[in-house]
């Protein structure tokens, strides 16, 4: 049989229509954008890592104390602490960041911390909140924890103890753990071997990619002894960088990390959009250069090493991502207070990791609490930015494997796309950022049910939620179902719309 005439395209088409209100009728004053989308659930581009919905933390400004954390209480904030869990992050990173560089961990545990001045980004910290508190505060929110090792101003051996104190049964540094009133293992199975070595302005002293490789070496071994089962996420960075950390690290290298930022050039809220495509092609030109420096399986890994090799293709960890526009508050201006425009920009980068997800492993955002996060706190209240609304859909609604799905037509150009499925519904992830843009949907799949569209949206692309107006909540959403057999959809402008139905 041929494959054309096995398919059975569901059309679904839509018009946004800019209206007029005039008395007694709507006067139509364009006709509409229209663009078709087709999925192709035959083609699948790869199982989606539940790992891409990861959050990131960071002591940096007001992001742990007075973010995540009270220190007056010596508590976790409980508003921040739901807003989060409403999120469901199935991944934490922390402690930073370039922190990680000057922090070490056994400051963060114990009856008696010491207070050490934050020499990255300013302030004091008095560790209140370290090693215990993150863990726990990850399983309260049902995530898996994600730590990343000191190789600036710290050793291998310290990195290892971490591991045995996470970790390990029996052990000095078990007995630690037990004593601070955690008799269970936490298990952390993700680690970061360093943050953004390369940058010659941080306090690092590996920006030489053969320093790294070398030291990495060593802290992948100290570590994998003391848990064979850890993976280990390499720092990446640029090209000739990445090249020789994944031909030299690859046995050992389970991800290879990529920050990326998107900003908005003054006063041209779409250039936001071109700074996310060019995040894309950096992915995929990271996933090139896995495929071409690292083979799929490790052989002949010497079983003198005493722990296995990876068991799994390298992939990214995209392990900071986010916006970070020019115009924030707060230390080092990392505040920021985010638009609908970049509500929009989330969801096209979340679009992006299921379009990707053959090469993405985990993705974590930096980051969650008052310092470039979608959620902001002051010492009363606490509110969910614009950003925060994608991401929460995404996480509910988005199916574990990616499949091909393409936007064509006159309107195609202010719309991203993404499709997704776990093989019983179909779940198109569409972002207009067009004002008016129409969508017509082809699918080459039956389904069996009626569309269900789930709309984000705001009044403009200025539109904001302030800690200056907590009650207000500028974010509308609207489920509906369409009409048995529609064929169309109209998509409003600067939307955001997933929509479901039945395979
Ligand atoms: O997320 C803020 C900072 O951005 C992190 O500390 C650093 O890794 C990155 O450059």
């Amino acid at each position: 049989m041929k494959q054309q005439s096995r398919r059975e395209f569901v059309k679904l088409s839509a018009g946004t229509l800019l209206g007029v209100a005039v008395p007694g009728r709507v006067r139509k004053l364009f006709q509409p954008n229209t663009a078709e989308v087709t999925v192709d659930v035959r083609h699948v581009l790869g199982a989606i890592s539940p790992n891409i919905y990861g959050q990131f933390i960071e002591h940096l400004g007001r992001a742990i104390y007075g973010g995540v954390y009270d220190d007056s209480k010596r508590s976790f904030r409980p508003d921040v602490l739901e807003k989060v869990q409403q999120l469901r992050p199935p991944l934490l990173r922390y402690p930073g960041g370039t922190f990680t560089k000057i922090y070490h961990w056994k400051d963060g545990i114990g009856q008696d911390r010491p207070v050490r001045k934050n020499l990255i980004w300013g302030g004091i910290d008095n560790n209140h909140f370290g090693t215990d508190e993150f863990l726990r505060y990850a399983e309260q929110l049902g995530a898996a924890p994600f730590l990343t090792v000191n190789m600036g101003t710290g050793t291998a051996e310290e990195a290892a103890e971490w591991v045995e104190y996470c970790n390990a049964t029996a052990g000095d540094y078990a007995t630690k753990r037990r004593n601070n009133g955690r008799a269970q293992p936490y298990g952390v199975r993700y680690w970061g071997l360093g943050n953004e070595e390369a940058a010659k302005e941080d306090a690092g002293r590996l920006q030489n990619p053969q320093d790294y490789i070398q030291q990495a070496w060593y802290y992948a071994k100290l570590m994998k002894l003391q848990d064979p089962a850890i993976q280990l996420v390499m720092v990446g960075d640029q090209e000739g960088w990445n090249q020789q950390v994944l031909q030299a690290l690859h046995p050992v290298c389970d991800y290879i990390s990529l920050h990326l930022y998107a900003r908005t050039k003054p006063g041209d809220p779409a250039s936001l959009f071109a700074s996310i495509a060019e995040i894309e092609a950096n992915i995929q030109k990271l996933g090139a250069q896995i495929k071409a420096f690292t083979p799929e399986k490790v052989v002949d890994f010497s079983k003198w090493y005493r722990f296995p090799s990876r068991q799994q293709p390298v992939r990214i960890a995209l392990d900071e991502w986010g916006i970070w526009e020019a115009n924030g508050q707060g230390a080092y201006g990392l505040e920021m207070e985010y638009t609908w425009n970049h509500a929009l920009g989330v969801a096209t980068f979340l679009n992006i990791f299921q379009r990707n997800a053959a090469v993405i492993g985990l993705a974590t955002w930096a980051q969650t609490v008052n310092v470039l996060a979608p959620i902001m706190t002051n010492e009363i209240t606490s509110i969910c930015q614009t950003v925060y609304y994608p991401m929460a859909l995404y996480r509910k609604l988005c199916g574990p494997q990616s499949v091909a799905a393409t936007a064509t037509g006159a309107g195609a150009a202010g719309l991203d796309v993404a499709a997704s499925t776990d093989g019983k519904t179909l779940t198109i992830a569409l972002v207009n950022r067009n004002s008016r843009a129409a969508v017509e949907i082809k699918l080459n799949a039956k389904t069996t049910g009626q569309w269900t569209a789930h709309e984000l949206n705001a009044a403009s692309i200025e539109a904001k939620n302030t800690l200056a107006a907590p009650a207000t909540n500028v974010v509308s959403y609207k489920e509906r179902t369409l009409p048995a057999g529609a064929k169309t959809y109209a998509m409003a402008a600067h939307s955001i719309t997933i929509l479901q139905a039945t395979l």
